[in-house]
């Protein structure tokens, strides 16, 4: 007995001894020189004022709460353990980050640590940004420590539950979770490398659309990895896989791909959701090329091949042609049968056909088509549920100012009815996702 306790008395002191390091011994930081990479097309080369880089790594997204000031703060970003508030990043000394060096503003972007050398949550995605480039950086820095204006504001403190609160353990979480700093090019073509880099780097496409593994970190952080941009969750709904052949991008030209990260619009879809920030803060202002660069890449690592020619564009011009009933399909036939519609079908008919339609391609650019819609078939229904009830605009943007807006349904509709409803849309043309559970809708009102 006494000997078992002096075992157990051993292992707590080796215990201690090993969460003392963790806390206590400092943690490597990566290098400038680590994140040398030799390009001028760099994002911070755009510009002298570093705004750019801000704009190509949208940190205005999380780093600007609801009608906040921009920059100064306290969004909350949802976790599965809850709410971590982002930081004040303007150069205000006592409240954001105007005493900091480079180096530090390095180690935080690439390495989650503080100032202090706390470690930060990975809600800051430094998985991804690990790939920056020190010329970025350097302009990430200018701009936030050297050029904005600073803005005096005290965010809310993130409190999680033990043992999430403990931000020591986040170290350990990082030995596991992270990739190896810097990003390599990998192409021989000048610009997939550009593209490589602005979405496995500045752009964290993956922060999104990557799955998760065991341990809550992303499940491929760039295209060497299978998993890569296949599909994720964020806030319950579905980031939907750009890579598959099941993913709705397979029936999407360069073009298509091109307007939709330029608008948030296209023949195919609207944007919602958390991507509605990407596009509105940060992916309307990039480049053409930069841009371009992006679409060749997202299609040149995807498994399917894409069309050659857009489903563009003739906004209004080409739906009355699509509604040719000459051929209609099982949905249309049922849609355009009034006698003994099952209940989902009748409500789409009421509420929803004036502008999707009844073969659900709704209009170029203005009503998404509803028929392989990734939103719509998302094996996480959240973002298709809260769409009816709350309704959806598209942003505006510079190539298209006008925000279209579809109307929320929930004081009209019960939680049986949009169950049916989203069950019908799920499965009406070619779509043929499981159905939705009145439940589902209740947690969501
Ligand atoms: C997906 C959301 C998200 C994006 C995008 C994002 N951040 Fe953050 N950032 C956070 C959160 C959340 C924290 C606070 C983390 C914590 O408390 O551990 C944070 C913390 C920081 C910190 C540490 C500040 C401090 O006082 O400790 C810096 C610096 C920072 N971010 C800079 C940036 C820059 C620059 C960008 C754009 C290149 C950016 N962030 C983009 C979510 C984000
Ligand atoms: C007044 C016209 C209008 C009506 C009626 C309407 N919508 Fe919409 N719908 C839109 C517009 C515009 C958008 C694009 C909004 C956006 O992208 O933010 C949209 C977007 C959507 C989306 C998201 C598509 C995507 O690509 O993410 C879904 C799903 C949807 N509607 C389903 C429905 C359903 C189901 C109904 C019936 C209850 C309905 N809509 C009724 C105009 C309408
Ligand atoms: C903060 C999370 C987040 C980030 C970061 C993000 N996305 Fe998204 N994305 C989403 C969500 C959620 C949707 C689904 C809503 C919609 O379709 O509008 C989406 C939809 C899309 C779609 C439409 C897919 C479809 O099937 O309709 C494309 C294309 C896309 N994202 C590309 C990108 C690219 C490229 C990047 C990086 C530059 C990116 N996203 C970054 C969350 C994100």
């Amino acid at each position: 007995m006494v000997k078992f306790l002096r075992i157990l008395a051993w292992l707590a002191i080796i215990a201690i001894i090993v969460i003392a390091a963790i806390i206590f011994v400092p943690q490597k930081r990566t290098s400038a020189e680590d994140l040398a990479v030799n390009a001028d097309w760099l994002p911070a080369a755009h510009d002298d004022t570093g705004e750019y880089a801000a704009r190509a790594g949208d940190c205005a997204a999380c780093h600007t709460a609801e009608g906040g000031v921009p920059f100064a703060g306290g969004r909350p970003i949802e976790s599965p353990f809850g709410a971590i508030y982002s930081s004040n990043i303007t150069p205000d000394k006592e409240t954001g980050i105007g005493d900091w060096t480079l180096d530090q503003f390095r180690a935080a972007l690439v390495d989650g640590i503080d100032e202090h050398g706390a470690n930060l949550y990975p809600a800051m995605p430094y998985a991804n940004y690990r790939k920056l480039s020190e010329r970025d950086i350097e302009g990430l820095y200018t701009y936030f420590h050297d050029t904005l204006e600073p803005v005096k504001n005290e965010v809310e403190e993130t409190s999680l539950t033990f043992p999430f609160n403990q931000r020591w353990g986040i170290r350990v979480w990082k030995w596991v979770g992270l990739p190896d700093a810097g990003f390599t090019p990998r192409y021989d073509d000048a610009d997939l490398n550009l593209g490589a880099y602005l979405v496995e780097g500045p752009g964290h496409c993956a922060a999104c659309h990557s799955p998760r593994n065991l341990v809550f970190a992303q499940n491929g952080t760039d295209a060497q990895s299978d998993s890569f941009l296949t599909g994720g969750e964020i806030a319950g709904w579905a980031a939907p896989d750009l890579r598959t052949k099941s993913s709705s991008l397979a029936s999407w030209s360069a073009q298509d791909l091109d307007l939709f990260l330029a608008t948030g619009r296209n023949a195919h879809a609207g944007v919602t959701g958390e991507m509605k920030l990407a596009i509105e803060d940060s992916l309307q202002y990039l480049t053409d090329k930069d841009r371009g660069a992006m679409v060749k890449y997202l299609q040149h690592i995807a498994e399917y091949d894409a069309p050659k020619d857009a489903t563009l564009p003739a906004a209004v011009t080409a739906y009355p042609e699509r509604l040719d009933m000459s051929n209609p399909t099982d949905t249309e036939k049922l849609l355009l049968t009034p006698q003994d519609q099952p209940l989902g079908a009748r409500l789409y008919m009421d509420n929803c056909a004036a502008c999707h339609f009844v073969n659900g391609q709704g209009a170029d650019e203005v009503f998404p088509a509803l028929d392989g819609n990734g939103t719509v078939t998302a094996d996480a229904t959240t973002g298709l549920i809260d769409t009816i009830l709350h309704g959806a605009s598209m942003p505006s943007t510079q190539m298209r100012p006008m925000t279209l807006a579809m109307p929320g349904f929930g004081d009209r509709l019960s939680d049986d009815e949009v169950a049916a409803l989203a069950s019908f849309v799920r499965s009406a043309w070619g779509n043929d996702a499981p159905a939705v559970k009145a439940d589902a809708v209740r947690a969501l009102r």
